[in-house]
């Protein structure tokens, strides 16, 4: 019975300390850095406008993005996304079964610091992951099916709020969000910038005929369906990572391997500085 009672105690509290775990007072003071400047900067916006990204600075834009918006050119494809997420793999079982919250819930969860293996996981490396572990083939990562499926999630965990957490105390958790961070600060490239020139800096100024967006807000709507990609290669959708990697061809440096340490880490900490954002589901960018 003692051994029972103890047996008990020590589950709940591993529960709790998961359920609970407290955030970085590092990294809480990151955040609420980041967010202020960007709610200094730009007064007449509330932290969850920044969601929409260039669209948030001109009411001619936002007008434009709502009624696209309205009939989204992605609607079939995400459809689609459902369809394979819902499909039985060969053994029966379907992605749901990798996890053990609502579908709904999985986006929330990601990206996130995994302890036992001592790395950051994303939303996007669990797809992959479930295939693997239910013996089936990987996808090509980034755009086609793997982007929808995840942007399926993104869609059902509509209105749910980002909360990433680099557990207070965990000093490897920790390496890697100060990774992703001086990733985001480092210039790099022939054109010797950071993500931060651009997207921190920059934000709301004209580039080559786009204007920049804000770094706060842009992992709420992740993936994206871009015009621009539907007129290059693939059919418009594409993750978090495959964006990593343009921004950096943009300024002529070579990308980085999806789901690899770099851009997980960077993922880290960029998803952690919007947290607190309302998830908006898959959107329209140009
Ligand atoms: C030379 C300027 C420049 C640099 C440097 C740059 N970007 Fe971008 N980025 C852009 C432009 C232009 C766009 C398209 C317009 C927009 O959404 O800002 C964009 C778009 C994005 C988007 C998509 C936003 C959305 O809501 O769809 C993300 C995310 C992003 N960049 C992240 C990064 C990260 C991370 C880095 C550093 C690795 C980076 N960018 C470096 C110019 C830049």
């Amino acid at each position: 019975m003692k051994k029972l009672i103890i047996t008990m105690a020590t589950a709940a509290l591993f529960s709790s300390t998961s359920a609970l775990a407290q955030q970085s007072a590092a990294v809480q003071a990151d955040i609420d850095a980041f967010q202020g400047y960007f709610l200094k900067t730009f007064p007449n916006l509330s932290l969850q406008d920044f969601s929409k990204g260039p669209y948030a600075m001109s009411d001619d834009k936002m007008m434009q993005f709502e009624a696209i918006m309205e009939m989204p050119p992605f609607e079939d494809l995400l459809e689609k996304g459902g369809d394979l997420w819902n499909k039985p793999f060969a053994n029966g079982h379907t992605f749901s079964s990798c996890w053990k919250v609502s579908d709904a819930e999985i986006r929330t969860l990601y990206p996130r610091w995994n302890a036992a293996k001592g790395k950051v996981e994303t939303l996007e490396q669990g797809l992959i992951d479930c295939l693997v572990s239910n013996g089936e083939k990987k996808w090509g990562t980034g755009k086609g099916k793997h982007a929808w499926v995840a942007s399926h999630l993104t869609t059902l965990a509509e209105g749910q709020v980002i909360n990433v957490v680099v557990p207070e105390g965990d000093a490897a958790a920790l390496a890697a969000y100060n990774d992703g961070k001086r990733f985001y600060w480092a210039k790099r490239g022939q054109l010797n910038l950071s993500c931060a020139n651009c997207h921190v800096g920059g934000a709301g100024k004209r580039v080559r005929g786009n204007t920049l967006s804000p770094a706060l807000g842009q992992s709420t709507h992740f993936p994206v369906w871009r015009g621009k990609w539907a007129k290059s290669k693939g059919d418009g959708f594409g993750t978090m990572q495959r964006r990593y990697g343009g921004c950096n061809k943009q300024v002529r440096a070579k990308p980085f391997k999806r789901h690899k340490s770099q851009y997980d880490n960077l993922e880290f900490y960029h998803t952690a500085m919007s947290n607190g954002m309302e998830i908006s589901g898959t959107e329209y960018r140009e």
